[in-house]
């Protein structure tokens, strides 16, 4: 370590206190690697700051030191964006918002919370619940996923086409830029036009802009009677128009997701359980309705509507919905078990779909030969979710191929989990030059150092 690295430390210690600076690598470990396992690297230190004040001085020290600051909330990011880079040029910190768990009272006049950035979705999903509200933003990594990390890669999940991602939750924010100023618009006004919408700028910033400390979030009326139901289809050209069918004629449907049979059969092999059906089918659709009253009655007439549905399971008691949800919540484990995938996350427009999964097998079968591709994820934002298991971690040639076929449909290389350091190749591809140098710009305003989180979004400074 270098003396100006060690005098940092010493001065975030004096800051912090010296719990607070974690050094010894067993205490670094869990922060150094990211969920998948594909990504990591090594921390001068995680440090963990319990107010905004901290946060900013730990900003401050950094800039002055040219120490790049990793944010890091749960640390369930799959793009690798959480976790420092393996090989940076400058020394890096974790920052970690453990601390910064303040959960205000609810506002039952206004529907709305400020909590701090390290609640995690569960807690905060907890706590509106206590006071008769919801929130609407739901997703597999609730334990541990953070409100800041979830505004940072503007979340989605599984509720998306009910109450739109992380970004549409947010009325105000408060958060701390490279120089360590603060920017805080906490009040909770809905309609603000009073300039430039910082909440919409740091949404899906990743990082590389602030350091997000609080937020005032957008609740929503709790529903807590759900029925779900999946539903057995003869292909993904059916299974898209029965979602949009659902969609017209259910106007509480709260979540429709799709896997297949390859992805079911991993999930019950890791997971255990059993098939759900008597013989299996080419597509699943899992359906979630939500109401103040049973919807259960309504889901099973809209269902009953519908030749194209080969055959259906329904549930409405927790547990038999539990059971539902985790065949297709343990996709994500059950993929990792089988070693480090290739994780992409694409959206296209909705009626492409069914052409994207037949063309997009054939596509990684040509790049790698006996290479296993699962799909699932979000029917009605065209969202899904690709893990090839096969190609080694470094060989990116399926991830090129298969960013190439979601470009040229129409797609976007990244529908909910961000660029990270993972797809930063993919990012001018997708967006084009004049988009990305609008992004450079804003980003060298704000971090003129580029200390935030460098290596995310953009390979280097230029
Ligand atoms: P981290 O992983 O810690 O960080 C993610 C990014 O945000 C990093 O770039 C980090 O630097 C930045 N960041 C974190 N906190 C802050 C902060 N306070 N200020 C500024 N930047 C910050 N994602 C979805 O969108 N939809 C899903 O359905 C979904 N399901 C998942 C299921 C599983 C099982 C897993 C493991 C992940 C899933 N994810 C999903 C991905 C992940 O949970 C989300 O990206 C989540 O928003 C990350 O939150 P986090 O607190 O873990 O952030
Ligand atoms: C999901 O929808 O399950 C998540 O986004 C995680 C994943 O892509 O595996
Ligand atoms: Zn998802």
């Amino acid at each position: 370590m270098t003396p100006a690295s060690a005098s940092l430390l010493d001065s975030l210690r004096a800051a912090l206190g010296t719990s607070n600076v974690l050094t010894d690598p067993d205490l670094r470990a869990g922060h150094e690697v990211d969920w998948t396992g594909r990504w990591r690297g090594e921390a001068l230190a995680v440090v963990r700051p319990a107010s905004v004040d901290q946060v900013a001085t730990v900003l401050r020290a950094c800039r002055s030191a040219r120490v790049a600051v990793i944010p890091q909330g749960g640390n369930t990011g799959l793009v690798g964006g959480s976790v420092p880079r393996a090989a940076a040029p400058q020394p890096q910190l974790i920052l970690s918002t453990f601390h910064l768990r303040d959960l205000e009272p609810v506002d039952p006049i206004a529907g709305e919370v400020t909590v701090g950035a390290g609640v995690t979705l569960a807690a905060l999903q907890a706590h509106a619940r206590a006071a008769g509200f919801g929130f609407g933003v739901d997703l597999g990594a609730r334990d541990s996923a953070t409100i800041g990390g979830m505004i940072a890669t503007n979340a989605g999940g599984i509720h998306v086409l009910r109450h739109g991602p992380m970004r549409a939750q947010l009325v105000g924010i408060e958060a701390v830029l490279a120089d360590g100023s603060v920017v805080r618009r906490l009040p909770g006004m809905v309609k603000d036009n009073t300039g430039y919408h910082l909440p919409s700028l740091l949404a899906g910033s990743e990082g590389t802009l602030a350091v997000i400390t609080r937020a005032r979030i957008r609740l929503v009326p709790l529903l807590e009677r759900r029925a779900v139901a999946l539903l057995a289809l003869p292909g993904v050209a059916e299974a898209v128009a029965v979602a949009g069918e659902l969609r017209q004629v259910l106007p509480s449907l709260a979540a429709a997701e799709l896997f297949f049979d390859d992805g079911l059969a991993l999930v019950l092999r890791h997971g255990g359980g059993q098939p759900p059906f008597r013989q299996a089918h080419p597509a699943y659709l899992l359906i979630e309705v939500e109401g103040s009253v049973d919807p259960t009655e309504l889901l099973a007439a809209a269902l009953a509507s519908m030749p194209l549905i080969a055959d259906a399971v329904l549930a409405s008691d927790a547990s038999g919905r539990a059971r539902l949800w985790a065949l297709r919540e343990r996709h994500t484990e059950a993929i990792n078990a089988e070693g480090i995938p290739h994780k992409l996350d694409v959206g296209l427009p909705v009626r492409s779909l069914p052409e994207f999964v037949d063309r997009v097998r054939a596509v990684v079968q040509a790049v790698a030969p006996g290479a296993r591709t699962y799909l699932y994820g979000h029917v009605c934002e065209g969202n899904l979710h690709i893990g090839i298991i096969g190609p080694s971690p470094d060989d990116e040639s399926v991830d090129d191929a298969v960013l190439r076929l979601t470009i040229e449909m129409g797609g976007t290389v990244s529908a909910e989990h961000g660029i990270g350091a993972a797809k930063v190749r993919w990012l001018e591809a997708d967006r084009g030059a004049a988009d990305v140098a609008a992004m450079r710009a804003i980003k060298r305003a704000l971090d003129p150092d580029w200390i935030l989180n460098p290596g995310v979004l953009f390979a280097d400074e230029s």
